[in-house]
């Protein structure tokens, strides 16, 4: 079946499993009643992520799906999203992989913010690698998800500067003004069909 073109508005989910300020940029940028898309669920694999917190503030359907394994994870995850009917999932600071399954049953639809320059940095501490790689330039990508770690096809990309004196907390702060705007800027931009993964939904 075809999900594609995607209807409006499109049900947006969201996957943190942290402090959820990516999580917010969405819910500011695709509230209840926008024309194109509203967030309308939030999962977390960690009980305490404030990305749930900030959900339920904003009556957002938000809910703790305990992770004791990645296949009793998926499989409840699968089941809340197909129950809320969800077109498009965004991973926000979720810190978990998933399972190629579980991919091939959002691809096109699953997107995922990294704050680097991909291909640059793959993986964890990004923000780290870059100082210690001495980069000049760093910034943070939006991409669809494919079965590998930061490797599917790039949606949105911004630069900022690695500034002498730079540490970790300081360069992904600088990172961080830019995720939240490159982020909704690139949901934005699938759910009006100027960005589809190649070989997906043609
Ligand atoms: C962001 O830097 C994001 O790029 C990375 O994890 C962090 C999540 O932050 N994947 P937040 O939970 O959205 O505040």
């Amino acid at each position: 079946m075809s999900h594609f073109p995607l209807p409006r508005p499109a049900r947006l989910a969201v996957l943190a499993s942290g402090r959820g300020s990516n999580l917010a940029a969405l819910l500011d940028a695709f509230p209840e009643g926008d024309p194109v898309g509203a967030v309308v669920l939030v999962l977390s694999d960690k009980q305490r992520a404030g990305a749930l917190r900030r959900a339920a503030e904003r009556g957002v359907d938000a809910r703790f799906v305990p992770f004791p394994d990645r296949a009793s994870f998926e499989r409840e995850a699968l089941a809340l999203l197909e129950q809320a009917g969800i077109d498009l999932v965004c991973l926000a600071g979720f810190m978990k992989i998933l399972s190629p399954e579980f991919v091939a049953r959002y691809r096109g639809r699953l997107l995922n913010i990294h704050p680097s320059l991909l291909p640059a940095f793959r993986g964890l501490d990004a923000q780290r690698q870059a100082i210690e790689a001495g980069a000049r330039v760093s910034g943070c990508t939006v991409h669809f998800v494919d079965d590998g770690v930061d490797t599917g096809q790039v949606v949105a990309q911004a630069q900022v500067p690695v500034l002498p004196g730079d540490d970790v907390a300081s360069l992904a702060a600088r990172i961080l003004v830019e995720e939240h705007r490159v982020y909704p800027e690139a949901v934005r931009a699938v759910l009006l069909g100027r960005a589809a993964e190649r070989g997906v939904g043609a």
